[in-house]
């Protein structure tokens, strides 16, 4: 069941980059276009909101039955000497840190457009924390290229 859901986290990566780049895109068009925000917009970043919430739901689990979440840092002794190790300091820190920065960045967002404010301000708003979000997601992926953290790109490959 471990190895199911580290796979789904794996493979969710990529459905929260496909809906934040549209969200980006789509925000950007309804901006330049002077685009109502209508239903469409709405559902895209909720789409988002929704992907990353069963991603942190996975990241969780994976925390607490996990190799790297807390069961590492028991067997380490506590976060001092975590912190002093680049591969437990990047699952046991900054990769949950992150993640979760950038998942309340995407909820921000979304209650942004819920409110009654001008529809160029929705789009706007949903540009900026949405921009940010996937930064900050991008920078805390464990790509292939990640000197020791690095993990495969999709699930089953090296
Ligand atoms: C946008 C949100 C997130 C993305 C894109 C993401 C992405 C990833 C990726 C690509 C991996 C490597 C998977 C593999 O080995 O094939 C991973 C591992 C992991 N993630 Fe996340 N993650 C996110 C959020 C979270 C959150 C919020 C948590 C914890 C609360 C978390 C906890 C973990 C843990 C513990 C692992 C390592 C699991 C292990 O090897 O045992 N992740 N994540």
């Amino acid at each position: 069941m471990e190895k199911g859901l580290l796979d789904l986290h794996s493979l969710l990566r990529w459905f929260i980059i496909i809906f934040a780049l549209a969200v980006i895109f789509n925000s950007i068009m309804g901006v330049g276009g002077k685009k109502p925000f209508g239903k469409k917009d709405k559902r895209l970043a909720l789409f988002l909101m929704i992907s990353c919430d069963i991603q942190l739901l996975v990241g969780l689990f994976l925390y607490f039955v996990g190799p790297w979440g807390m069961k590492n840092i028991s067997n380490m002794g506590g976060m001092g000497a975590v912190m002093k190790d680049k591969v437990s300091r990047f699952w046991g820190v900054e990769h949950i840190t992150g993640m979760l920065v950038a998942i309340i960045l995407v909820h921000i967002g979304y209650s942004a457009i819920k409110k009654d404010i001008p529809d160029s301000s929705k789009f706007k708003k949903l540009f900026w924390y949405t921009l940010l979000a996937m930064v900050i997601i991008m920078a805390t992926i464990p790509w292939p290229f990640r000197e020791l953290v690095g993990r495969p790109l999709f699930p089953g490959m090296q």
